[in-house]
């Protein structure tokens, strides 16, 4: 089924002006970018967003990366989205993702990795919604 995801070009492949790379990779991955939009987190965004991390021991440091710099969140539409992005992304670790995947090509670490994807059809809603108006996202 065609469904949509979230995604974020993180502050490390913002700041490297791999925007458009990225987004191409994701595009060649046969996903659609459906609503987009370049923000600087603020930190209440940041810990917002990842508050199902907050007990982890990098909590704090992710959230200082997040908001280190500007951010695109993108709105992701495609057959099975949620797997097709993540298929693309390659794993969290670079170090461990297939050869042609976006965080083997530009992760610079586990954290600092490019992209966020959501890991379900439920967290993508949520993901969207935390970021997006209904009338921003255009199919
Ligand atoms: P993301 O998919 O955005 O979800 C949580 C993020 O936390 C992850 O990508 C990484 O950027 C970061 N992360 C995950 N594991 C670690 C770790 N062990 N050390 C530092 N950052 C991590």
């Amino acid at each position: 089924a065609v469904t949509r995801t979230f995604s974020i070009i993180k502050p490390d492949a913002t700041r490297r002006n791999l925007t458009g790379a990225v987004t191409k990779m994701l595009e060649d991955a046969g996903l659609r970018v459906v609503a987009s939009k370049r923000v600087r987190l603020s930190r209440e965004q940041a810990e917002g967003f990842y508050a199902v991390h907050k007990e982890r021991p990098f909590f704090g440091e992710l959230c200082d990366f997040m908001t280190s710099g500007p951010v695109v969140v993108q709105v992701l539409e495609g057959e099975d989205a949620v797997k097709r992005n993540r298929d693309v992304m390659g794993a969290t670790n670079p170090a461990d993702a297939d050869e042609g995947t976006i965080r083997k090509t530009y992760a610079e670490g586990i954290e600092a990795n490019s992209v966020h994807g959501s890991d379900s059809d439920e967290n993508a809603k949520i993901e969207i919604d935390y970021f997006f108006k209904p009338e921003e996202i255009v199919g």
